[in-house]
């Protein structure tokens, strides 16, 4: 039957929802926006072009009204007390999460996990299916959600369906670990489009539909088996809103607080910054020993060399981010112990989360921006640093490891495995010429300016709609 709600011809399902609904200590339940990279890039995507997003409000129990914000249709799903422990926690990030990152904490296999990920996966595809107009463009995101292509594909054949990841997609040699590895292939099969950070995720991908699937493929090309559906996986990294983020850094207020931080801290020589959510993958540790290894050889310290480390709260419940969380805490508190002085600190702790107001001061105020993940898909930190340098201030000191690298080059590289490796690049970043550091600064921003994540999200819908195979015409009446 034809339903009387509104439909949408662009439909995005995430995991979560750009805003959370959260009760705050008086008690009362108030929206905040979402944590991470997927809703930084994908909440500026949708408020430009009219579209649905389907996703879990943050909280537990039935789920909210659908909304609409900022010209976003909002459609939220339930997940209950039960669902967030087994899918959510559990094989979203303490199954999936650590396989995809390559392995830095052991990954758990629960089959109750698995059971509860595929019951979510469905609701999420039928939340899909109610508000996917015919023949609608349906883009579903990340690790989450990979059953639901497949999922939408049974319910509404007329659709087309792509699908991205945000994270890395590991070799097939991590990945065949999985117990439930085919059903998350054929999950994934079931889209016209897969969208990965790097050239090597999606490799990965083809690669693991051959070996564990036996599937046929040529170069980004893989055929389903029975349908003879081909389904193309490609690379396609993502951005940021360089424009939107490059205007609000510029603003005299923005700019006024970049120094007004500066000036609290003491207006240190050499302002170092990290900005990550509170994961394992983000190479905090790393940075920290880098950090106090160079502060106990004397080769710098506070008040004229300071570190400010923001550390977003993230999936607090898991007890691979509670450890984290610990040890980060107490190696901040022996740095400071041992090596801080009165009234100047040498790391400064934050655990909260910012507007995008001070994320932007923050930026502009650093000098060098530490971004040191043992892995990460992209780290959208990275090119937000250099979008809000407009002045071609500051330096970036940037992992191999992350997706950013493969498109910022200049950047100062690092392996933050190595530890004296990383100690040297830190001084460079430090030591090199103010008119080099400009250069590099303006060749960043060339990159981030010509590849925003509008360019991302125009370039992915051409390729979805240029997928090899075309829809059914609808089943639904
Ligand atoms: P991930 O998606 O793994 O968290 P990314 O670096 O790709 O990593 O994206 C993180 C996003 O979250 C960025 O947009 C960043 O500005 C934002 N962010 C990180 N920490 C904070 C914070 N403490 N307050 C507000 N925003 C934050
Ligand atoms: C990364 C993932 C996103 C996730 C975000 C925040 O960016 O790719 O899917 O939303 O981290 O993590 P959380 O578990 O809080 O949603």
């Amino acid at each position: 039957m034809p339903s009387a709600r509104q439909t949408y011809d662009l439909v995005i399902a995430a995991n979560r929802l750009p805003v959370d609904k959260v009760v705050t200590d008086s008690g009362e339940s108030e929206w905040r926006r979402s944590p991470g990279g997927l809703v930084t890039a994908m909440e500026s995507v949708m408020r430009s072009q009219p579209g649905a997003w389907v996703g879990w409000a943050g909280d537990t129990g039935e789920a909210p009204e659908p909304f609409d914000e900022d010209g976003i249709h909002l459609r939220p799903v339930p997940l209950s007390a039960d669902e967030v422990r087994d899918y959510y926690e559990g094989f979203s990030n303490d199954t999936l999460w650590p396989i995809y990152h390559d392995v830095i904490v052991p990954a758990s296999f629960h089959r109750d996990w698995w059971s509860s990920y595929q019951t979510v996966n469905q609701r999420f595809a039928e939340a899909v299916a109610e508000v996917a107009a015919e023949g609608a463009r349906v883009w579903v995101q990340d690790y989450q959600l990979q059953l639901v292509p497949a999922l939408v594909r049974k319910l509404r054949p007329d659709v087309r369906i792509g699908w991205f990841n945000h994270i890395p997609f590991p070799p097939v040699e991590l990945f065949a670990q999985l117990p439930w590895r085919t059903q998350l292939l054929d999950g994934l099969l079931g889209a016209d489009f897969l969208g990965f950070q790097r050239q090597a995720d999606s490799r990965n991908f083809v690669r693991a539909c051959r070996q564990l699937l036996g599937a046929r493929t040529k170069r980004d090309l893989v055929t389903v088996e029975g349908s003879h559906r081909r389904v193309r996986a490609a690379a396609m990294p993502i951005s940021v809103d360089f424009k939107g983020l490059e205007e609000l850094a510029k603003q005299p207020d923005v700019m006024a607080r970049a120094r007004e931080i500066r000036a609290s801290l003491g207006d240190p020589e050499v302002l170092m910054l990290g900005v990550d959510r509170l994961d394992y993958t983000k190479g905090i540790r790393h940075r920290l020993k880098a950090y106090e290894e160079l502060l106990s050889e004397g080769r710098f310290g506070p008040p004229e060399v300071t570190l400010v480390q923001v550390a977003t709260p993230s999936r607090e419940r898991v007890d691979a981010y509670r450890i984290l969380r610990g040890e980060v805490e107490q190696t901040v508190g022996r740095i400071n112990g041992e090596l801080g002085k009165i009234g100047a600190p040498a790391v400064h702790y934050l655990h909260h989360s910012y507007p995008r107001e001070e994320m932007a001061a923050l930026f502009q105020a650093a000098d060098v921006m530490l971004v040191t993940p043992l892995r990460d898909g992209m780290n959208l930190v990275a090119k937000e640093y250099v979008t809000c340098r407009h002045d071609l201030g500051g330096a970036l000191v940037l992992s191999e490891f992350t997706g950013a690298w493969h498109e910022l080059h200049q950047a100062f590289a690092c392996n933050p495995h190595d530890i004296e490796g990383l100690k040297q690049t830190i001084l460079r970043a430090i030591n090199t010429p103010a008119k080099d550091k400009q250069r590099i600064m303006r060749a960043l921003r060339r990159r981030v300016a010509d590849h925003d994540v509008q360019r991302w999200a125009a370039r992915y819908l051409a390729a979805l709609d240029a997928a090899p195979d075309v829809p059914r015409p609808s089943l639904v009446s």
